[in-house]
């Protein structure tokens, strides 16, 4: 460990963070965030000002990595230009694995957040054994009860986790090693934390989990260790949670992401219909039509399974929409695997979806035991051709909206003009419209005039 120029300074210590990947890392960040603030650091969005430089990354694609790395060194030659050398951390799931220790000063996974501040000053000091003592001490259990998350700025709308690791062991995914075993809340702390943040003024939270619709309470731990009587009347499942806590903030929007089809329950599909403000969209990755390659990613549900799953949430909440995430080139998909991908595709039509061609990551079932054998071209190709079908769906479900009057959450000035607001409508569409005298955090009623494959455009009615 070297020797820096923090060890003369006295605090306040300024930090400045980054985040990248999925919506649970931008929640992470304001847990830090947390953390940090308490302990008096001061966070700066001034990078020449910034004594510590934090990036919480993403280790979910090959891709992810890599500009995760590029972003270090261009930070470092920025710093380096200013002469102080600052500290320099790695948080997130990139932090076990990142092979750049001769350019950082420590590095920090998702379950040891609360260690951030004894971390930075052992580091100040350079006391390496303390530093790996506690580094070592992982609490896996880790739920991050009682702190409330910091945003960076005001907000209408916001996260909170409500399960965190995931136990699914899906053959390509690398989030169960590097965010570890699943584990949830306690209902009636995350409870308690959505008063909090009707009462500082958010309007909508979405409950964030790997896998939400196996949220289980049943006195915290792991779900594996015990046997788990579901019909004792104490457990909490995620249907009832969500039950809970659309009774109890009936002024709060509700969303939640994300859901496993294989654990998704006929009663959390209940719960959703019962409640006008739990918002109508559920996004339900699929990753491959083709029952061959759902069984080669573990995904313990069948095509069939999926589609008769979509039409119980369909006959249920009519006006739900539904999206999706895909990979394509999966190892040993064949054409005629992509052809069923496209065939569901053009079965479900989805409102919108996130796609990706497969990435091997360290780790994972399908990096060890199974072969990279689809070539990059033959994956890109897939990919572009589901994404035109994608675009194709998109403009089939959003142009329904036209003409009609939608209820939409304004969160926003618009990035493309100045007099326009944003926010979305219950179906989690982006909606567009002049302001006039209407304010970030109302609810308006606005009629749609036009559309792109991806926003609704409309007037205040
Ligand atoms: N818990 C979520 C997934 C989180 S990862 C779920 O069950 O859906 C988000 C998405 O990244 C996944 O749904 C998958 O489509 C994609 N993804 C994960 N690992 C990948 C890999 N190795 N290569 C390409 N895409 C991947
Ligand atoms: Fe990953 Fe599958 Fe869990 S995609 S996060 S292992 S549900």
């Amino acid at each position: 460990m070297k020797k820096n120029f923090l060890t003369t300074l006295k605090i306040p210590l300024f930090y400045y963070i980054e985040s990248y990947g999925c919506q649970m890392n931008i929640s992470d960040t304001e847990i830090i965030i947390s953390i940090l603030s308490k302990n008096g650091f001061l966070l700066t969005n001034n990078l020449k000002k910034a004594h510590i430089i934090l990036l919480n990354t993403c280790a979910i694609r090959k891709k992810a990595e890599i500009s995760i790395k590029n972003r270090l060194d261009h930070l470092r030659y920025l710093k380096s230009k200013n002469q102080k050398i600052p500290l320099f951390g790695i948080l997130g799931c990139l932090s076990t694995s990142i092979e750049y220790s001769n350019l950082i000063d420590f590095s920090i996974g998702p379950n040891s957040y609360r260690k951030i501040p004894d971390i930075i000053r052992l580091v100040m000091m350079n006391d390496e054994k303390k530093i790996n003592h506690i580094l070592l001490s992982e609490n896996k259990n880790e739920t991050y009860e009682n702190i409330s998350p910091s945003p960076y700025k005001k907000k209408i709308t916001t996260f909170l986790s409500i399960t965190r690791g995931c136990d699914n062991m899906c053959t390509f995914c690398i989030v169960p090693f590097t965010r570890g075993r699943e584990r949830s809340s306690n209902p009636y702390s995350i409870i308690k934390e959505c008063e909090n943040l009707y009462e500082k003024g958010y309007k909508e939270v979405t409950l964030l989990g790997q896998n939400v619709d196996s949220y289980l309470w049943f006195g915290g731990g792991f779900k594996k260790q015990i046997k788990i009587n579901k019909n004792n009347e104490k457990i909490i499942d995620f249907s009832k949670l969500l039950d809970l806590i659309a009774s109890k903030l009936p002024f709060m929007r509700i969303r939640f992401s994300t859901s496993n089809p294989h654990d998704m329950s006929d009663r959390v599909i209940e719960v959703i219909s019962k409640h006008s403000n739990i918002c109508k969209h559920i996004h339900l990755p699929v990753q491959s039509g083709s029952n061959k390659i759902l069984k080669l990613m573990n995904r313990k549900y069948t095509r069939e399974k999926y589609i008769s799953l979509i039409q119980k949430i369909r006959s249920i909440i009519p006006e739900c929409s539904i999206s999706h995430d895909m990979i394509t080139g999966f190892c040993h998909e064949e054409e005629e695997d992509h052809l069923e991908t496209i065939s569901l595709m053009n079965e479900v039509k989805y409102d919108y979806g996130y796609m990706f061609s497969y990435s091997p990551r360290p780790r994972t079932y399908a990096y060890k035991k199974l072969k990279d054998n689809v070539p990059e071209h033959v994956k890109k190709r897939r990919l572009k051709e589901i994404i035109d079908l994608q675009r194709i769906h998109s403009i089939f479900r959003i142009k329904k909206y036209l003409g009609t009057i939608q209820e939409v959450l304004i969160e926003g000035e618009s990035k493309k003009n100045n007099q326009d607001w944003y926010g979305r409508n219950t179906q989690n569409f982006v909606v567009v419209f002049p302001k006039k005298l209407s304010k970030i955090g109302e609810s308006v009623f606005v009629r749609i005039i036009d559309y792109t494959s991806a926003t609704l455009i409309g007037k205040l009615e």
